[in-house]
């Protein structure tokens, strides 16, 4: 008998302000984009067989439902990862054969990863009629990130893929996972990313060193204001009476945090107001807390940024995602975009010897199944 074949598809994500804020209960304004994973599953009749080929690497990969065990590295731990974390929610799976295939681009910030866990556990949920909840399947694909990657990730990512509005940015409030859909129409101005097209070494082992900074920050603000849980709890001044007994890096860390979380509100009042100019604004001031306090940047990043802040027609531009490589998201007038891609490309050729890659995005519905 022929198996039904499930399609399920899920997308890459911008964030147009709030980085490394999720992971400390936070505000975020991302929206799922034009870019997505589209995973192919089907039933193969076996007990325990799973066979996953990514068309995009050209490789397939089995392993045993029962016994399995992350790799080194490789996009085959986030598909084991999401297995393990719907088994610990109790599905009952079979052996089955699957495809993706993407084109998020990786290692460009816009959360391929997430794309790839997500599209799965949608698979999953539909081929075996698990009934998850998309809450269920957005933490389990961040747990999959934690257990199987080795990256202590925030819920932005899979939140953005799954719970994704066609043309809306959510703000999403990542300790109670309330969120709320804001139309995103920018005029005579668009989004551009541009992809530097690196992507350091450093950027796993520093994400989880900043987690753990952060929390060496909280340690030390409890001493004085206990009922407070993580950084999201603390005000500008509160940081300010502790900041004599942190280290400088801890310092520098905690007030990235604190005044992210109040760029990301700025920032959604400033879009409810069309206030595009004001918007821009708080996406330097983000890039330049993420470059100096937080040091999650890189060269190449803030070559980007610095190109455009003497050109009227770039309201905003900083990193976006993760960092120590990836894109920049910038804020242009619709119609110097083109012109302004020239000449980037032009020096950032010049300077690093690398080609810079563009892209218009749009912004996009959430993740879909079909069969
Ligand atoms: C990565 C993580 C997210 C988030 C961003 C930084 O994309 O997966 O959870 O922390 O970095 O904002």
């Amino acid at each position: 008998m022929e198996q039904k074949i499930i399609t399920a598809q899920s997308p890459g994500r911008i964030n147009i302000i709030g980085e490394h804020t999720d992971y400390n209960d936070g505000f975020v304004l991302p929206a799922a984009i034009d870019k997505k994973s589209v995973f192919r599953i089907s039933k193969n009749g076996s007990k325990q067989t799973v066979n996953i080929t990514s068309k995009n690497m050209g490789n397939t990969f089995s392993f045993d439902l029962d016994d399995f065990q992350p790799i080194k590295t490789g996009w085959e731990n986030y598909v084991m990862g999401v297995v393990y974390e719907l088994q610990k929610l109790g599905a009952q799976l079979e052996g089955f054969d699957g495809e993706f295939v993407g084109d998020v681009p990786i290692g460009g910030g816009m959360s391929s990863s997430a794309a790839l866990e997500c599209s799965l556990a949608y698979g999953l949920n539909k081929l075996f009629n698990l009934g998850l909840e998309k809450w269920q399947m957005i933490k389990a694909c961040q747990m999959a990130e934690h257990n199987f990657v080795g990256i202590k990730c925030g819920i932005m990512d899979q939140f953005a893929s799954v719970m994704g509005k066609k043309n809306h940015v959510m703000l999403l409030d990542c300790r109670s996972l309330e969120f709320k859909y804001f139309p995103f129409d920018l005029g005579d101005y668009q989004l551009l990313l541009l992809n530097t097209n690196v992507s350091h070494a450093l950027a796993s082992s520093e994400y989880n060193t900043r987690h753990s900074e952060c929390e060496a920050g909280v340690k030390i603000l409890k001493k004085h204001f206990p009922k407070i849980k993580n950084l999201r709890d603390v005000s500008p001044q509160m940081l300010k009476q502790c900041i004599s007994e942190m280290t400088e890096n801890i310092s520098k860390r905690c007030q990235h945090i604190v005044g992210e979380n109040k760029r990301v509100l700025d920032a959604t009042d400033a879009l409810v107001k069309n206030d595009f100019p004001q918007l821009g604004k708080l996406m330097y001031e983000s890039h330049f807390s993420l470059q100096n306090d937080y040091e999650v940047s890189c060269p190449e990043l803030d070559f980007l940024v610095e190109l455009t802040l003497d050109k009227n027609y770039v309201l905003g531009s900083r990193m976006m995602g993760g960092g120590f490589g990836g894109c920049t998201i910038n804020v242009i007038k619709k119609n110097q975009a083109q012109y302004f891609i020239t000449i980037a490309s032009e020096y950032f050729k010049k300077k690093f010897n690398i080609e810079l890659t563009p892209y218009f995005v749009s912004i996009e519905d959430g993740a879909e199944v079909s069969n």
